[in-house]
């Protein structure tokens, strides 16, 4: 089978009307889908020799994003230590689930150098998400122990565990709320004021046609201290992580992207306007770059 086939069998039956999903074309994040399988001691042993060959190199054996090949990326791999992850389908306050990693490691950021491995047998990808989570684990109880000890505080291992594991229950499914009924072109058009001059400020850091240019836009630290821009949203989806279809950018606006300065949205208080706001600016969104 060759690897295209493959990758149309992973995203059959997810394209509907508005995840477009080209078989021949990567795979994006959001059309990942998969049923998840149980966890086992044989799958975390795969999982292991399987992390070794396809991300030590840029995340390292511990997961402090420090693998020989990360001097030399310009998209500074993941250190997971701190436990922020930017691809979710969960509430912001959690964490992500299970198929969430496992959409990560089949899609990868292939615009931003980490490689898709969709690829490879569902299983394996399985068996690497298992293993990458005890990778995650272990990272995050070394910051928190470094932390504590910087304190000069007392470190209890067994707390620390303690901590780490709750923080990595995952989180709610984030709900995409319904698009409201109405003409797409009006929606675009309520879309770019709202963009532009909305309480969403999305044009102080994209700038009014999303090209990466806001007032805001200059000087951003990411959490792991690196810079980071606003991306120019006018491009192609070729150059995007995340979203790719409108209900990418809805449930992104409502989850934020953890680790970078683009925050989340809460809706709660300002429905329904909210929702139609949200969908406008995600049309408008969509409607980028296509003049
Ligand atoms: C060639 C380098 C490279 C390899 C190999 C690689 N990654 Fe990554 N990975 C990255 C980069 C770069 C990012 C950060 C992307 C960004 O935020 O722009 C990343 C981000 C991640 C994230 C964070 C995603 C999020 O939600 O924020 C996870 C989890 C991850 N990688 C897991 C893996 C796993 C598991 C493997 C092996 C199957 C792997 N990576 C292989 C470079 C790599
Ligand atoms: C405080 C600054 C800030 C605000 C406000 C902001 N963003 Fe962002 N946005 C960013 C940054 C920084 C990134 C890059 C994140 C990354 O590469 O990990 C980003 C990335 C994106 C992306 C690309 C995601 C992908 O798939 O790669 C889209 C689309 C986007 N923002 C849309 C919006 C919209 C719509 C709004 C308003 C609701 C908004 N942003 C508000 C800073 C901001």
């Amino acid at each position: 089978m060759s690897c295209c086939t493959i990758l149309s069998l992973i995203v059959l039956g997810t394209a509907g009307p508005s995840t477009s999903v080209q078989a021949e074309g990567p795979i994006h994040w959001s059309a990942v889908t998969a049923t998840p399988i149980p966890e086992s001691a044989d799958l975390l042993t795969i999982g292991k020799r399987l992390y070794g060959l396809q991300c030590a190199r840029c995340h390292g054996q511990e997961g402090r994003g420090n693998g020989p090949y990360a001097n030399d990326l310009s998209n500074k791999p993941r250190d997971f230590g701190k436990g922020y992850f930017k691809a979710r389908t969960t509430i912001p306050k959690g964490f992500p689930s299970d198929l969430d990693f496992f959409r990560t490691i089949t899609a990868g950021f292939p615009a931003y150098e980490m490689p898709a491995l969709g690829q490879l047998p569902e299983r394996d990808r399985w068996a690497l998400t298992f293993y990458t989570k005890t990778v995650i684990a272990s990272a995050m109880e070394a910051v928190i122990t470094e932390k504590l000890e910087k304190d000069g505080e007392e470190v209890n291992a067994a707390e620390v565990k303690d901590i780490v594991s709750a923080r990595m229950s995952p989180g709610d499914l984030v709900k995409v709320p319904r698009e409201p009924a109405g003409s797409r072109e009006a929606s675009i058009r309520r879309g770019q004021m709202t963009f532009i001059k909305g309480d969403y400020r999305c044009a102080n850091c994209h700038g009014p046609q999303g090209k990466g240019d806001g007032p805001n836009a200059a000087n951003m630290k990411d959490e792991w201290g690196f810079q980071i821009t606003p991306r120019d949203i006018s491009q192609g989806i070729e150059f995007r992580k995340l979203v790719y279809t409108p209900e990418d950018m809805v449930r992104v606006i409502l989850t934020g992207i953890p680790g970078t300065p683009m925050p989340a949205f809460d809706l709660a208080g300002t429905f329904p306007e909210g929702i139609r706001e949200i969908w406008d600016i995600a049309r408008y969104v969509e409607s980028l770059g296509k003049d």
